[in-house]
């Protein structure tokens, strides 16, 4: 039988955009998709994620979900050095390809998935463990992924209101508070002079900055005060050692890439005791704050099921309105 031309669809990031997909609704896929992890129903090996000598890394992340009817796969390169040449810090693909038949569907621009996806693990993550009484969310680097987070937190917390923040270049700083006051109920977003006075003065403290080869840490236990929550999104790039050892609670969205991470990059020395996984905690409430007094650390290293979650709605929405550009594809 003469094989046939397969078209795959291809969305960029102003496709994306067009689909209508919300901080907040993507919040919820993740949380139904977490629920999935945690029964045992997702395939995913863990990332493989090298430097390649100098700053920039390479990584490329795969899953499977029978559940949702596709496997994916991202491919992406980060350097901290971008900005300064007019690239975003993180470029990369997403590859959609249908379960049953090992069709490859879609490709599509991943910097938007990864952009939103991981604010969104996170918003997931304050709306299980920050406290009803928390109003101040801190953030260290003031990039793409500060400005997410204002909106994925506020998708959770609607009560925050303060939003205190640090950049390592004074002018991204001064850009964020500029560009960012009063979006997302932020009525206060105050630029702070180290990592240390947001540390000392948050609820919720998001650490942003670059996953470099050799980390060099400056936050110390007695930084983050009783009952913070504390998210990184940089591995244990800005967390010490001996802050990790001071928690209350450890969690992390996957343990498996902690130690993977630790094994083939030296990361992670001090985490000797992981007490949940966020599937656990948001399927079982493993790991769940017990006092407001907990200082609790989570490690959001981003997982592969959080892209193929996101990527598989966007693709769906963009298959009902016909959004996207059809290219040839493989076979024909
Ligand atoms: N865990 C995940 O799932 C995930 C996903 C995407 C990005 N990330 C990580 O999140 C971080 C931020 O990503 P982004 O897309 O927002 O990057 P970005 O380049 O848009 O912003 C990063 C900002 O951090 C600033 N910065 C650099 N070093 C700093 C320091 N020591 N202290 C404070 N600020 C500093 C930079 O000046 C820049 O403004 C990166 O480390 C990236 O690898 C993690």
């Amino acid at each position: 039988m003469a094989e046939v031309q397969r078209p795959v669809r291809f969305l960029s990031s102003a496709d994306l955009d067009t689909l209508g997909l919300g901080m907040g609704e993507i919040i919820d896929i993740l949380e139904g998709a977490f629920r999935a992890k945690a029964a045992g129903e997702v395939t995913m090996p863990p990332k493989i994620f090298f430097h390649r000598g100098g700053p920039r890394f390479y990584s490329s992340m795969v899953c499977a979900s029978p559940a949702l009817g596709y496997a994916g796969c991202k491919w992406q390169s980060g350097d901290p050095a971008n900005p300064d040449i007019g690239l975003p810090y993180i470029q990369g693909l997403y590859i959609l390809t249908e379960d049953a038949t090992g069709r490859m569907c879609a490709v599509m621009d991943a910097e938007w998935i990864t952009g939103r996806r991981t604010a969104a693990a996170s918003g997931l993550v304050v709306r299980h463990l920050a406290k009803d009484s928390d109003r101040t969310l801190g953030i260290l680097g003031c990039g793409l992924q500060a400005r997410a987070h204002l909106e994925a937190v506020h998708a959770v917390r609607p009560q925050f209101g303060e939003c205190l923040c640090y950049d390592i270049v004074p002018e991204r700083q001064d850009r964020f508070v500029a560009e960012m006051a009063g979006n997302f109920g932020f009525g206060s977003i105050v630029g702070m002079n180290s990592p240390q006075e947001v540390a000392r003065n948050s609820d919720v403290l998001v650490t942003g900055g670059p996953i470099q080869k050799d980390r060099r840490p400056v936050i110390l236990s007695d930084w983050i005060g009783a009952g913070t929550l504390v998210v990184t999104i940089d591995y244990d790039s800005y967390v010490t050692d001996e802050a990790i050892r001071a928690m209350n609670l450890v969690l992390t969205d996957d343990y498996g890439q902690i130690e993977d991470a630790r094994r083939n990059e030296g990361k992670f020395p001090a985490v000797d005791r992981v007490d949940s996984t966020v599937a656990d905690l948001v399927a079982h409430g493993k790991g769940a704050r017990t006092s407001d007094r907990q200082r609790i650390l989570v490690f959001n290293l981003g997982i592969a099921l959080e892209d193929l979650a996101t990527a598989v709605e966007a693709l769906n929405r963009a298959e009902r309105s016909g959004v996207g550009t059809m290219l040839p594809g493989p076979g024909g």
